[in-house]
């Protein structure tokens, strides 16, 4: 099939109707040129195909498949490869099952733990999410099968997530918010992106133009089609003229008259249409080239990969005295309804049915006793069920308890509105940890929660959302036989109101205010030295690493050049494990507020006990740039950075400084408010105004002997608050040279 001949055979009416589609789940056929509907389906970690009835909200059954680790517990796993082998997994399910299109992953930044999405976006970084987003589509479309990056964009909470609008600054939607789209779109070339429900400063996504054509297409030279969320238009054709493409779901209704009347009455063009058009018929005909005839799927296979998934994304979160692993020959009791129901994915859209998840009490057998501790249904402590876990717990040598976030708590659609777990969970941890100080924790959930029990039990390990596995993945890493490796994609905080958003979450009156602007995760709680329960990019082993011999290609270099890092990494512990290298990147000196430090890459490596491996990374533009919004572009500010390797955000082993010289100069408008502090800040402007403070009226230089210790300091303060126009006139007077005639001119082109 041809697609541009397709559309040249097209009548107006077959191009308006072929914008929405046929049902909940399929694009419209158009018999008689030959073009077949295709399927799209529910992911991201797992396959929700529906066979009946329809509907966006987990409600309706879809078919009987596998669940892996949701997008919360994959982002932990800090690793690329385990990405790509869910990818793959994923996009043979899909040729098996006849499905053109994942509708996945889903790359919001985790602005609040509260967002009850939480569980399916990667990260509060973007940076790691755009990493993880970019494998996983990349493995998934290299099977034909072609992946729907959402929610774009800044769909960061549920409340109001139809109507809503996320009100930011440009800086911050491109520092923050979009790079893992961008990275979805450049590296990953997804072949799809879904847009938001909500609106951006006021203008819907399904028709931000800004935000479909400026950014998307041009800024960012993708081809990929823009598919609404699940009734996201409310204008059909103000969205195809901002370059939205197909409207799902479709139906009866969607008939395309409202796209026909547009065109006719001259609102819409024809060829804004043909586009939208070209790009649908496109997917369709990419879809049947790349199809597997042979597709089959072995769920068997796939089952056994989300376990080993789901190992390498658990974190463990704390471990004094080396309590983890479990030793052969210990009394073991694991506590707590989790134990033998797991939690393990959250409610809504991306709900897979699955015929038996796993648990930890199957999967451990005859190795532990049980006791349920808390009914998963209530708040409330049960004093019989309390009082058999603390026998447990007396009775045993160590006491596992499997805590976490209740089902109701964790969906779609709704907003936690606390950061607790249920109380009789908490009461619960701390009178075992009393009766058995040899406790550990494993927890259960998509974000993070407040854990007042902390310092009370020497062990946490985190499963997340883990998938249908889970319990067997908890098994295998509490005894052993997986050594944890993952790392927190996502900062602890110690209470809620902690968190960067706790005054502006959810908002109010329809609108939510990113008030703290880039700020978000660890780049705020560093800022303000804040002190969390588990920091960004934390992470245990059973074993030790060493960091050694940290080195630079190049001790300065341009912003065009690249860089190379590398540093040996040692296992100097006793076990075989992985190691997350994290590097991250600090401005020393900014004339413009920026975070302490950035992640820019991160490599993990297995190592054997005393094996040393190097690692490389290359740093480009990127990794040394903030958006300025004066030039509308990335930009580095010439001077020092300091590169830190770490194995987490707070525990940075090794650094080394590096020279960066930016080659774009930036516009500079003097105007009579100018500040000299500004100027001075300006290679060009610096020149220009050293004269003008000796000698203006206003540099009081008289004063400051008078004044004494710390006088020249404030001077200088003083000084660089003192605008032109206090300046010029006196100074014109005296000699009329230049400075006026600075005023208002560029003092410097921005290339
Ligand atoms: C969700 C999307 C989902 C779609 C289809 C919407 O409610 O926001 O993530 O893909 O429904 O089920």
């Amino acid at each position: 099939m041809n697609p541009n001949d397709i559309l040249r055979q097209m009548t107006l009416e077959e191009k308006a109707a072929f914008c929405s589609g046929r049902d909940f789940w399929r694009t419209k056929a158009i018999d008689r040129l030959g073009v077949p509907s295709v399927m799209m389906c529910d992911g991201p970690h797992g396959l929700r195909k529906q066979e009946g009835e329809g509907d966006h909200l987990g409600i309706n059954k879809s078919i009987e498949t596998v669940c892996y680790p949701t997008a919360a517990a994959l982002a932990s796993s800090f690793d690329r490869s385990v990405m790509e082998r869910l990818g793959h997994a994923l996009g043979q399910e899909c040729q098996a099952e006849n499905v053109a299109m994942l509708l996945g992953p889903g790359l919001n930044i985790k602005r609040s733990p509260l967002c009850g999405r939480n569980f399916e976006y990667f990260s509060e970084d973007p940076y790691l999410a755009g990493e993880m987003a970019a494998s996983y589509v990349s493995a998934l479309q290299s099977e034909g099968v072609a992946a729907c990056c959402k929610h774009f964009a800044c769909n960061d909470q549920e409340t109001l997530r139809m109507s809503g609008t996320s009100n930011l600054d440009e800086r911050t939607l491109r520092e923050i918010y979009l790079p893992a789209f961008e990275a979805a779109v450049k590296k990953g070339h997804t072949r799809s992106l879904m847009c938001a429900y909500n609106a951006i400063n006021g203008t819907f996504c399904a028709e931000n133009k800004t935000l479909l054509t400026d950014i998307l297409r041009t800024d960012w030279g993708s081809d990929a089609f823009v598919v609404t969320d699940w009734g996201a238009v409310k204008s059909r054709a103000r969205g195809v003229a901002a370059g939205l493409d197909l409207e799902m779901p479709g139906g009866p209704n969607a008939t395309g008259e409202d796209i026909l009347r547009a065109v006719r009455g001259g609102e819409l063009s024809e060829s804004d249409l043909d586009r939208a058009v070209l790009r649908v018929l496109t997917f369709v005909s990419d879809t049947l080239s790349a199809k597997k005839a042979d597709a089959s799927i072995d769920r068997d296979a796939c089952r056994r990969l989300a376990r080993a998934l789901s190992g390498e994304c658990a974190v463990l979160m704390k471990n004094e005295g080396g309590l983890l692993p479990l030793r052969p020959g210990q009394k073991v009791a694991f506590i707590g309804e989790f134990a033998a129901k797991p939690r393990y994915q959250g409610a809504g859209s991306s709900h897979i049915n699955v015929p038996h998840p796993v648990s930890a009490i199957e999967a451990a057998g005859d190795a532990v006793f049980y006791a349920r501790g808390y009914d998963a249904h209530s708040n409330d402590t049960d004093p019989a069920l309390l009082a058999q876990a603390m026998e447990a717990a007396r009775s045993c040598d160590v006491a596992v308890i499997f805590a976490g976030l209740p089902d109701a708590f964790e969906s779609e659609g709704a907003d936690r509105d606390h950061m607790r777990l249920p109380d009789n969970q908490n009461e619960l941890i701390a009178a075992v940890s009393a009766a058995n100080p040899r406790t550990a924790v494993v927890l259960h959930g998509g974000s993070p929660v407040e854990l007042p029990w902390l310092s009370l039990v020497p062990s946490v390990l985190c499963m997340y959302l883990g998938g249908e596995q889970v319990g067997a993945a908890s098994v295998d890493l509490l005894f052993g036989a997986v050594n944890p490796s993952g790392h927190l994609a996502e900062t602890w905080p110690l209470r809620l109101q902690d968190n960067p958003s706790y005054l502006n979450f959810p908002g109010e009156d329809g609108a939510v205010t990113y008030a703290e602007g880039i700020f978000v995760g660890y780049r705020y709680y560093d800022k303000k030295e804040m002190p969390v329960a588990f920091c960004f990019g934390h992470g245990l082993s059973y074993t030790h690493f060493a960091y050694t011999n940290l080195r630079l290609d190049k001790s300065s270099l341009t912003d065009r050049d690249a860089l190379t890092v590398s540093v040996d990494v040692t296992n100097d512990g006793p076990l075989p494990g992985k190691a997350v290298v994290q590097l991250y990147v600090r401005d020393v000196e900014s004339s413009v507020r920026r975070p302490v430090r950035e992640l820019r890459d991160f490599e993990k490596t297995a190592l054997a006990p005393g094996q040393t491996k190097t690692v490389s990374f290359t740093l480009s533009k990127r990794a040394f740039a903030y958006w300025e919004p004066r030039c509308h572009d990335f930009f580095v500010e010439s001077g020092e950075f300091v590169i830190e390797i770490g194995e987490s955000s707070r525990d940075i082993r090794l650094c080394a400084t590096v020279q960066v010289q930016g080659t774009v100069e930036l516009t500079f408008p003097v105007t009579e408010y100018t500040t000299i502090g500004q100027l001075l800040k300006h290679p060009k402007g610096k020149a220009l105004v050293a004269d003008m403070i000796q000698s203006s009226p206003m540099s009081h230089a008289d004063q400051t002997d008078a004044m004494g210790e710390g006088s020249e300091r404030l001077m200088e303060s003083m000084m660089m608050g003192i605008p032109l126009s206090a300046l010029a006139r006196p100074f014109l007077a005296e000699d009329g040279i230049f400075i006026c005639s600075g005023i208002g001119d560029n003092l410097v082109g921005y290339e």
